[in-house]
């Protein structure tokens, strides 16, 4: 899908829609006022009948209107004027995506933007919002061999017309959107592939594709031999217990010279979480397979990165291994020493992911970041703080904690913080080494976190846990894309 801003929309518009987003005060502009007055009025009528309301996120189609070359006029509901902005953009963005993909148009045309824009909310941030989910929305899966695949979506084309003085920054908006929608997309794809496929060697080669398409990349794969010498006990503890051998992925993005010092972004790419010896319980454990999302979002946003040619250094490490139980697994009572000389006593094998996690922040320290973020499907007592609403934010440096609240507030990709008190850290503590790898049921995503603090003593940290977030249950399954939006609005804030 190609989205095109333009100062004017196109003449002719075969097989189009075109979009006119309107408040419940029934106030007509610009191509909305035009349609309503080469149509005797059909567009008051239909607020004076009630047949639409203008409440958010509406959504009406209308065909064959007069004062318009589209075939197709999808009206769009923003709610009560005052009461507009972000939020309520975003409901109805993603409304009309969602209207907009269930017709046959091949093309969209709108000049919503201009008419819509005001002090709380510029054409930019809702041209990026819209693009985002634009392609988003178009989003299917289709790495699966099935005969009755889903059918890609029709549209092909949209042009976003705005006037001339703000045709830059709207066009840079697009970019942002298109580049944050192919991110989830890539991220998506990852999630939902399965594990048997999807495995840590997988997610190496992805790496080398994703670096062999971006000039700006590069990708360097360390393997177990390596890790092993390098000394990475506690990843090494996790992945013995698989026939697929475990993988540490660095991508390296190269912003211009003086880019400064880079923003490393960690994600957990357990590519099948059985629990290990302390195994499981098995319904929905297929769901596990999504336990390389914060992996996959490290995909996503390099992904992104590299196609936008941010002018920031930006690092992505997977910690990509698979949790299985066999004869040769970690046992619980096992204690392992870490890169940082930490010993580590084992004492429940399906707290894996923060046991690769800190190796990969050990490891980080080489790249003397600026910022490190990490992304896990970490804890299922996540989901029960905060549900599928929000991800939990953890760090040591409350800017950073800060500013990924607003860049989660900015998207609507929503993470809230928990409290990283030393009064936690006791809970983890072993007879047999100096830490142990769970604190206990009260407070887990707390203790987990406080786990893999005292691997990111040497920098400015932050830990997303986004077992909430990361993947939809029920009918609906898979991945969400989540925290890709959050993540690039991140980057975009440290740029502007
Ligand atoms: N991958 C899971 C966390 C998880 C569970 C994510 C459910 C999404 C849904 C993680 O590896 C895990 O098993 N965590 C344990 C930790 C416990 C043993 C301290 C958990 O949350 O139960
Ligand atoms: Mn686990
Ligand atoms: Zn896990």
């Amino acid at each position: 899908m190609q989205i095109n801003v333009a100062n004017r929309l196109p003449r002719t518009a075969d097989n189009a829609c075109q979009l006119l987003f309107l408040f419940a005060d029934g106030r007509l502009k610009g191509a909305a006022r035009k349609i309503d007055k080469d149509s005797d009025g059909q567009l008051k009528a239909l607020y004076d009948s009630g047949d639409f309301k203008g409440g958010k996120a509406e959504t009406l189609l209308l065909h064959a209107l007069p004062g318009t070359a589209a075939s197709r006029v999808l009206l769009v509901g923003l709610g009560e004027r005052r009461e507009f902005g972000a939020s309520a953009w975003r409901a109805s963005s993603k409304a009309a995506c969602k209207a907009l993909l269930a017709t046959p148009a091949t093309l969209l045309v709108s000049d919503c933007l201009s008419a819509v824009a005001d002090d709380t909310l510029s054409a930019a941030s809702m041209a990026e919002q819209l693009a985002t989910d634009l392609v988003s929305s178009a989003y299917v899966f289709t790495l699966h061999p099935r005969r009755d695949a889903p059918s890609a979506a029709a549209l092909e084309e949209c042009v976003l017309s705005i006037d001339k003085t703000q045709l830059e920054t709207v066009t840079t908006a697009v970019q942002r959107g298109v580049s944050t929608g192919k991110g989830m997309q890539l991220t998506r794809d990852l999630g939902n592939l399965a594990p048997n496929i999807c495995t840590p060697s997988y997610l190496a080669v992805q790496a080398e594709t994703l670096a062999a398409e971006h000039e700006s990349l590069t990708a360097t794969i360390v393997d177990e031999d390596e890790m092993e010498s390098l000394g990475m006990g506690a990843f090494l503890a996790v992945s013995r217990g698989s026939k697929q051998p475990g993988k540490l992925i660095v991508m390296e993005h190269k912003g211009r010279k003086r880019a400064g010092k880079p923003i490393v972004f960690i994600g957990k790419g357990v590519t099948f979480d059985t629990g290990g010896i302390s195994i499981k319980p098995s319904d929905s454990m297929d769901e596990m397979k999504y336990d390389m999302c914060g992996a996959a979002s490290v995909f996503g946003v390099m992904h992104a990165v590299a196609s936008l040619q941010l002018p920031l250094n930006v690092i992505g490490i997977v910690a990509a291994a698979e949790n299985m139980p066999d004869g040769d697994a970690a046992r619980p009572g096992d204690v392992v020493t870490s890169l940082s000389g930490q010993s580590i006593e084992i004492l429940n094998t399906d707290a894996e992911g923060r046991l690769v996690l800190c190796d990969a922040l050990t490891y980080a320290e080489r790249f003397d970041p600026d910022t490190v973020i990490d992304m896990a499907t970490l804890t299922g007592a996540c989901i029960i703080a905060l549900g599928h609403v929000a991800s939990a934010v953890l760090g040591n440096d409350q800017k950073t904690i800060s500013a990924l609240i607003d860049a989660g507030e900015q998207s609507g990709d929503r993470c809230w913080s928990l409290p990283l008190w030393d009064d936690y850290q006791p809970q983890l503590d072993s007879n047999f080494a100096d830490m142990a790898n769970i604190g206990g049921r009260p407070a887990g995503t707390i203790t987990a976190a406080c786990f893999l603090s005292r691997f990111a003593t040497q920098f400015n940290w932050a830990h997303l846990d986004i077992a909430g977030t990361a993947w939809t249950s029920g009918k609906d399954k898979g991945a969400t894309g989540r925290p890709v939006p959050l993540l690039m609005n991140y980057l975009f804030n440290r740029l502007d």
